[in-house]
């Protein structure tokens, strides 16, 4: 038996890959990490090789031992891994942009996880999944599937369904909540504790604590009074004053998709004319990224990368290994059945809250029945999110269009159907299950 860690991160020539290469150098006296292999598809080739180089040198100015790989070979990568992390886009920012403007054209918000963007999205990205969890049923049947990839409610709400692989679906929502509070009230971020209860980009913050001591009214106080919570990615809209106080509970940045509806719309149409939907303006983001990766003298995850969404993805995602391997029950904000965490949603659901994890994996907080006021969106945003898993799988029409029509974010039957002939048409390429 070899000693240190296995890590495999499928996707690794994403740029996001830097981030998580820190956050295990970062936790290297707690997580012995033997070897991280990189694996990445044909078409992802040359971004592949950038990653990897500078992954060798960040790891080099660490002063780590840790084996570096890059591959085309998913399943050699995956064999024996005792860690492997997904952060796949099926069909690249092309397709992501196409999940963003399509909906805009019916005057819907597109929005690639939480909107008719994310539920395209997860019909490429379910078949794949599935495959990738059928190779480590098979080649590390002991391994802990990390999932980044979105939207993580319905990818990890279909491998807990369909497959036998153990997995944790994680965001980096609650720790950039957490974050940006701190920052407002001037706060080290450590202090702060928020019971979260909800869904991925659907999760309210329902009691916020410093120290131990319950500060959510001076929270919602400073949301009420313009204070932004938000993320790179997200129109910073202010929140309504007597909404917030209404609520009194704290939103995500992404609630502003679903209770500020005409705004977010309006502010999407004007983006798309001044700079291009968020795939396009990431892809310039991107360019400008990999341009710095390739120079030979970065050895550090750059600055620039906070421009991106998923910033302290990296904290996210290694600690939460690390709370895994070393058993340490500590409390992490994740994606996992439910088991009785949230009253009013079944035992076998995938919700967003607060867990206890160990080396068995979660154990969620008992966080009692949902307050009312939330109540109904999160069950329609759940039921919309089971039956995309059901479309995603079958490749049914009926139940794709059942889906889409559950999210509240699509207003009627025709625009649905339009919506989905579209996706289905413009992803031809990538959905086997609906082509068969
Ligand atoms: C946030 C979300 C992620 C999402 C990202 C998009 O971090 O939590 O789930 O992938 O934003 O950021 P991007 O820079 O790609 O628009």
């Amino acid at each position: 038996m070899q000693c240190g860690l296995k890590i495999t991160v499928i996707g690794g020539g994403s740029s996001y890959t830097p981030e998580l290469i820190e956050g295990f150098i970062k936790r290297t006296n707690e997580l012995p990490v033997r070897e991280i292999h990189l694996v990445d598809i044909e078409e992802g080739k040359e971004k592949l090789n950038i990653i990897f180089e500078l992954t060798k040198r960040m790891i080099r100015k660490a002063g780590l031992e840790t084996k570096i790989y890059q591959t085309l070979d998913r399943k050699q990568a995956i064999k024996d891994s005792d860690f492997v992390v997904t952060q796949i886009r099926v069909g690249g920012l092309k397709a992501r942009a196409l999940d963003e403007k399509i909906p805009l054209k019916y005057n819907v918000i597109g929005q690639e996880t939480t909107g008719p963007g994310g539920f395209a999205k997860a019909l490429r990205t379910i078949p794949v999944i599935l495959d990738i969890c059928r190779e480590i049923e098979v080649l590390a049947p002991n391994a802990w599937l990390i999932n980044f990839t979105n939207p993580v409610s319905i990818i990890t709400e279909m491998v807990l369904k369909h497959t036998n692989v153990r997995t944790i679906g994680l965001c980096n929502v609650p720790i950039g909540m957490i974050n940006n509070i701190a920052k407002i009230l001037g706060y080290e971020s450590s202090r702060l504790r928020i019971d979260f209860v909800g869904l991925n980009h659907m999760v309210y913050g329902k009691k916020v604590y410093l120290d131990g001591d319950d500060i959510t009214t001076d929270v919602l106080r400073n949301l009420a009074e313009g204070n932004s919570i938000t993320m790179k990615n997200i129109p910073d809209l202010v929140w309504d004053k007597d909404f917030i106080n209404a609520l009194g509970l704290l939103p995500c940045p992404y609630h502003r998709y679903f209770y500020m509806t005409d705004e977010m719309l309006e502010d999407e149409k004007r983006a798309l004319q001044e700079k291009g939907t968020r795939a396009e303006q990431v892809k310039r983001i991107e360019e400008a990224l990999f341009n710095l990766y390739k120079k030979v003298e970065l050895d550090v995850k750059p600055k620039e990368l906070e421009e991106r969404g998923g910033a302290y993805y990296s904290d996210a995602a290694v600690s939460l290994i690390s709370a895994i391997y070393n058993d340490k029950n500590e409390i992490h904000t994740v994606n996992v059945h439910n088991n009785g965490g949230i009253v009013d949603l079944s035992e076998d659901v995938v919700v967003e809250l607060n867990a206890v994890i160990g080396k068995s994996g979660a154990r969620p907080i008992a966080s009692g029945k949902l307050p009312i006021q939330i109540n109904g969106l999160i069950q329609a945003v759940k039921s919309y999110e089971l039956l995309a898993v059901e479309a995603g799988i079958s490749g049914d029409y009926n139940t794709a269009l059942m889906s889409l029509m559950s999210n509240p974010l699509v207003p009627s039957i025709k625009v649905a159907k339009k919506i989905l002939d579209d996706i289905l048409m413009a992803n031809v390429d990538y959905l086997p299950q609906f082509n068969k």
